[in-house]
């Protein structure tokens, strides 16, 4: 991984064992990349959310002038509701509809959810065509448009079918984060804390300064960016150390599950983290201090730091069938220190109980499931 800046844009090489190295743009105006980009396609199919109708019709605009291209939309249902089979099968007709050949482009522009339909849509259209992410959201930005993964929910789980497709590029404009809800910045906050903690102190200094994040945005999202960037150049397809990135998500996605996908996602990080901190202190030797150092930035940003005693047993369930347990084994992230993660397999019943007390509303009962 490599990095250079050229005027106001920060770029951040991704580099994927096996793949096509491509830039992650960051800055104000990322978006006025895409036009040069397009040059020389004859089609491009921006997938975007209702409530992104007036950014992307300034980037319709911009393919069509400057890029020269012949520019259609693709408009999906906001939230986790555009990850659905249904809404990639409408998405494909629209790609026939249109012509759409192997020469041409995806763009996902919106959150996390967009970014990772639009890039199964294009991994799966003739097998595989290239998408370029624009990345919305602040989750968006540090996590689920850089690395590859795409996929889409089915009644069985969150993002259980899907392929690692790497994108062209990605484009991060922070002027789109203007818009966004505060609460929206605090889900997204949830994964730069992850970052910090797994490879990056310096984020949690920064966050400690400022809950908000707001002063420091662009830095916080930039150096979430580089650890993603290097973690996911290593090891594009989590056959080792990406699995880092998922500390906290163990739990996190079982949170989630019982909850019918209503939290937000990084709200269940953030709960996730917690357990995952205090797992990390009782199997892995992490300090007290560190492990206590994860609630209390969290709450301070606004996030979630408990969910209910009662539903341990249903947790358990839920765990169970996450994409990381391997055959019978649950398998977590845990850290040795600050800044040194790595995997855990199949905690002791008690200690997984005993971590969960740490985040257990009233304390940890059998309750009903
Ligand atoms: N969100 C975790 C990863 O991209 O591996």
């Amino acid at each position: 991984m490599c990095a250079m800046k050229v005027s106001d844009l920060v770029r951040i090489q991704v580099t994927p064992s096996g793949d096509r190295a491509y830039d992650v743009v960051l800055g104000e105006g990322a978006l006025d990349e895409l036009p040069a980009l397009a040059v020389g396609r004859t089609r491009v199919m921006v997938v975007h959310p209702r409530a992104l109708r007036a950014t992307a019709a300034v980037v319709l605009a911009g393919l069509r002038g400057d890029g020269g291209v012949e520019a259609h939309a693709f408009e999906v249902p906001d939230g986790e509701e555009a990850k659905q089979l249904r809404v990639a099968g409408a998405c494909w007709d629209a790609l026939g509809r249109v012509g759409f050949t192997r020469d041409d482009l995806v763009v996902g522009l919106g959150g996390g959810t967009t970014t990772d339909l639009a890039g199964f849509v294009a991994a799966g259209w003739l097998r595989g065509v290239d998408v370029i992410q624009i990345p919305t959201t602040v989750l968006g930005m540090v996590d689920a448009a850089v690395g590859g993964k795409t996929g889409i929910d089915i009644a069985a789980g969150k993002n259980l079918v899907g392929a690692f497709h790497q994108p062209l590029a990605v484009l991060c404009d922070l002027s789109t984060l203007a818009s966004l809800p505060a609460v929206e910045v605090r889900a997204g906050l949830a994964e730069v804390v992850k970052t910090g903690f797994i490879a990056d102190p310096r984020i949690l200094e920064l966050l400690e300064a400022d809950p908000t994040g707001s002063a420091r945005l662009p830095e916080l999202v930039e150096r979430s960016i580089r650890v993603k960037a290097e973690v996911v150049s290593g090891d594009p397809r989590e056959s080792g150390r990406r699995e880092i990135l998922n500390y906290g998500h163990t739990l996190a996605h079982a949170i989630e599950k019982v909850e019918n996908f209503s939290w937000r996602h990084g709200a269940a990080v953030s709960v996730g983290m917690v357990f995952a901190a205090e797992l990390s202190r009782l199997v892995a030797g992490l300090d007290r201090a560190t492990a206590d150092r994860h609630r209390e930035l969290l709450r301070a940003i606004g996030l979630p730091v408990e969910y209910r005693g009662d539903r341990w047993p249903v947790l358990l369930d839920a765990m169970r069938v996450d994409k990381k347990t391997r055959g019978r084994r649950l398998r977590f992230v845990v850290l040795e220190e600050l800044g040194r993660p790595r995997g855990f397999d199949d905690p002791e019943p008690g200690l997984l109980l005993a971590a969960y007390g740490s985040v257990a509303a009233g304390g940890v009962s059998a309750g009903e499931n």
